[in-house]
């Protein structure tokens, strides 16, 4: 069963199709808004050994011509070099401005070509096939496109919305228990951040979906998509409502800085541990009960995602220096940190309001656990 999920963005709206096995009907669904029959796909070497034959016999059934360019896989792949070689490639294969680009991957992937399609002969359209958890219910809708600077993740990017993303429930399958639980943490995020029957439903069928529940994974994929696209929809360019989107992030960009972007910790695992240290941070200020950050806690635990600071191996800076690692945050102005606080389970709110002190107490006895 397919099921649609309407980014309404006036001349910029898509859809988000998703569905069990849904590469199979990839030629038919872009073959819709293509106006010539010829795509370039770009992805990376972990994803095409797995799935680019699929995805190339559901466009030759359909009469779509193919190229594909393969590149390595992982963060450093998020650089000016790789985008350079998307795009030179992208020319040389002669794609047109009413063409269309297709990104096959996770949200390295995702993001580097959706620049590369955001600049490319300045602007030209492109699908999103996201292959990890965390790319469907996250990177791969809302627009935002990026490469890496050495001064930090996602500073050199672009808003371009894609034109279509097809969600495959059934290649999640072959990702690794430590990536799918990773992409857990951005899924918990929304349920957290504005839906509690979304967080009471994950607290009955998370473990199943991680067991590899394909029903409890496509209503969890749905349900994240949905709210995304509404908080796209309400505010695409995050001058308000999109902040909602970051609840635990500020933590975990501090930790991601603090372990060197290694994989010592994936993103989706900061943000779990970000969410928990954002409800603990709530409660300490009063803003909600102490039951809800022990919920938190109990059903990251139950799911088996990291959760506390000593979960990341090896030694990780003071309680100060991570608190000066969050100034490093691109969404600083001013000097003063945003910070996505919680009334209660679902119920998120962007404040600058936060005392530094209660902070790193916060951290101080996260780092002392
Ligand atoms: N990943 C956060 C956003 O798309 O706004």
């Amino acid at each position: 069963m397919t099921e649609v999920v309407h980014v309404a963005l006036g001349n910029r709206s898509y859809d988000i199709q998703l569905g069990h096995g849904l590469l199979a009907d990839a030629g038919g669904l872009i073959s819709q808004i293509m106006d010539r029959p010829k795509v370039a796909i770009v992805t990376d070497a972990t994803v095409a050994a797995l799935h680019l034959h699929d995805l190339k016999t559901s466009l030759d059934a359909a009469g779509i011509a193919s190229s594909e360019l393969i590149l390595p896989p992982g963060e450093a792949t998020k650089s000016w070099e790789h985008l350079t070689q998307t795009v030179e490639w992208l020319l040389s294969q002669k794609v047109e401005r009413n063409d269309v680009v297709v990104a096959f991957g996770g949200g390295v992937v995702g993001d580097l070509v959706g620049f590369a399609a955001a600049i490319l002969r300045r602007g030209v359209r492109y699908v999103q096939i996201p292959t990890s958890l965390l790319a469907q219910v996250d990177s791969s809708v809302g627009g935002k496109t990026a490469i890496n600077s050495s001064f930090g993740k996602n500073l050199i990017g672009a808003f371009h919305q894609p034109s279509l993303v097809l969600a495959d429930i059934a290649v999640l399958g072959t990702m690794t228990p430590r990536d799918f639980l990773a992409g857990y943490g951005e899924v918990v995020k929304y349920g957290l951040l504005g839906d509690a029957d979304f967080f009471d439903w994950l607290e009955t069928h998370g473990p199943a979906l991680a067991q590899g529940d394909a029903d409890a994974r496509l209503q969890a994929v749905k349900r994240s998509c949905q709210m995304k696209a509404d908080i796209v929809a309400r505010d695409e360019t995050e001058k308000g409502d999109r902040a909602l989107l970051n609840l635990g992030h500020t933590f975990c960009h501090a930790l991601e800085a603090a372990t060197g972007y290694s994989d010592r910790l994936l993103h989706g695992e900061g943000v779990a541990i970000g969410c928990a240290l954002a409800f603990e941070t709530s409660a300490r200020l009063g803003l909600c009960s102490q039951e809800d950050p022990s919920r938190v806690r109990e059903h990251l635990a139950a799911m088996g995602t990291k959760l506390d600071l000593s979960d990341i191996p090896g030694d990780l800076p003071s309680a100060e220096d991570l608190f000066g690692l969050m100034g490093q945050d691109k969404k600083v102005v001013d000097g003063e940190i945003a910070f996505i606080m919680a009334k209660g389970i679902g119920q998120s709110f962007v404040t600058r309001d936060v005392p530094a002190d209660v902070v790193k107490g916060v951290l101080r006895d996260a780092l002392n656990r």
